[in-house]
């Protein structure tokens, strides 16, 4: 069962989120980054894409209703940047005609959009001009954002510039797992600069056009050393610091970590701090994610020097442990380290769970969110400032390089006729915030 909604104060926003590119379908879109890396065998799981995803193009309306039906407050979406600017520099105006209409449908139904700018579809023409690796991203991202604020800001309660950095930047110019599937420290590092670069610069000029209510959506995930030993201590640190402490600090004006600039600081474009200033951008509130803690291991090979275990926890479909108190330790822990009193919102905490032969049977989800309510819980206990609590996600949906096998959703999506059908943790939403 989940807590009630008296747990937590009048006010706090109780919230879905999705993602353009995980749900709209790309019809009347420009081509991004994510349909040709989505296009390149082995790089998907279920060699898919999201030409169709959950066709959200056409079946906004009982979208929003199921997010309503559910006694949500507000929902969380994203405006994919090769519809609004096909070719990344001009606006289409049908494309905004979408989500003016979506931002429209939220309204009527009393749900407070909370918008994302950029949740990973980047243009394919601007990708091609070397993407977050070539500086000039930062004013064409103000670009894109400025002219999503002009057709819709007047009715968005919220807005975050970018959704999770470390993987925009580290994930997919790294680890290559994410468009555009690099693996190299040269256009990781610069790509970790610049999509703060981009940050600060879309601020300042929202800002500029009266935008309020401003903020970002990072990614945290606790690294623990495999074992006792000094040298997985320092692989745990080195990776925290790349994970964990990169974004943040820079946000905060407390410069890069030395742990981490230790191999991304001889690949950062040159004059990297005369940016530091435009990227610590005051901000009107913070949103976390949160689902996981890995294991790090000494690595003898390059920097840095870690390898990822996978560890003794209950797993979800994604084989991501579950940790409830690792939300609490990352609240509690942003407060004190850096943010201060900045008002918090998770914005995403979700798990993938398959679809047995009833596919509105999720109690393990349940007890998922469940538990990391409670773990929110505890960090407000803590004194810490959390506004609000999204879930991830209203629909089961495109996961990426993942494909479409994990299940993330409060409502199961027949892929092949587009159903929806609630399953038990969407009513027990119901039960908690219409009880
Ligand atoms: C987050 C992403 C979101 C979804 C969830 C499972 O990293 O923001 O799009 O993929 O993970």
């Amino acid at each position: 069962m989940l807590p009630s909604r008296s747990d937590f104060p009048a006010g706090f926003t109780f919230g879905a989120a999705t993602s353009a590119y995980q749900i709209e379908g790309t019809a009347v879109a420009g081509l991004s980054h994510w349909d040709s890396f989505a296009a390149t065998p082995g790089n998907i799981a279920d060699d898919s894409d999201g030409s169709r995803a959950c066709d959200h193009l056409n079946l906004w309306p009982q979208d929003l209703d199921l997010v309503r039906d559910a006694g949500f407050d507000a929902y969380r979406f994203s405006t994919s940047w090769a519809r609004v600017m096909p070719d990344g520099l001009t606006v289409n105006p049908d494309g905004l005609d979408f989500y003016d209409r979506l931002v429209d449908g939220m309204v009527e139904r009393g749900l407070k959009p909370f918008l994302t700018f950029y949740h990973w579809e980047l243009p394919a023409a601007l990708a091609a001009n070397g993407g977050w690796q070539n500086r000039d991203i930062a004013a064409r991202f103000a670009d894109f954002c400025t002219a999503v604020h002009a057709r819709i800001g007047d009715r968005i309660a919220s807005a975050a510039t970018l959704n999770e950095p470390w993987c925009i930047a580290w994930l997919s110019h790294f680890l290559g797992h994410h468009a555009p599937g690099l693996r190299d420290i040269h256009a990781a590092s610069r790509a970790m600069h610049h999509v703060l670069l981009a940050h600060g610069t879309a601020i300042r000029a929202l800002r500029a056009e009266g935008a309020t209510s401003l903020g970002i959506v990072l990614n945290f995930e606790t690294c623990h050393p495999a074992d006792d030993s000094p040298a997985a201590a320092r692989a745990a640190e080195t990776q925290d610091a790349i994970y964990n402490q990169w974004f943040i600090r820079a946000l905060m004006g407390q410069g890069y970590p030395d742990a981490a600039l230790e191999g991304i600081g001889p690949h950062l474009p040159d004059r990297w701090q005369a940016d530091m200033e435009l990227i610590a951008q005051p901000l009107d509130w913070l949103g976390v994610n949160y689902y996981t803690r890995k294991l790090h291991a000494p690595d003898p090979g390059l920097w840095p020097h870690a390898a990822e275990l996978s560890g003794p926890l209950p797993k979800t479909q994604m084989d991501w442990e579950i940790r409830p108190e690792g939300l609490t330790e990352f609240l509690t822990r942003l407060a004190r380290d850096h943010t201060g009193n900045l008002p918090l919102y998770v914005t995403e905490n979700g798990m993938a769970l398959g679809a047995g032969p009833d596919v509105t049977q999720d109690d393990r989800r349940v007890e998922f969110i469940a538990d990391h309510l409670r773990a929110t819980r505890a960090a407000m206990d803590q004194g810490v400032d959390v506004r609000g609590f999204f879930y991830w996600s209203l629909l089961d949906n495109y996961e990426w390089g993942w494909g479409y096998g994990p299940r993330f959703g409060l409502v199961h999506v027949d892929y092949d006729t587009m159903a929806r059908t609630p399953k038990a943790s969407w009513h027990a939403f119901h039960r908690m915030l219409r009880g």
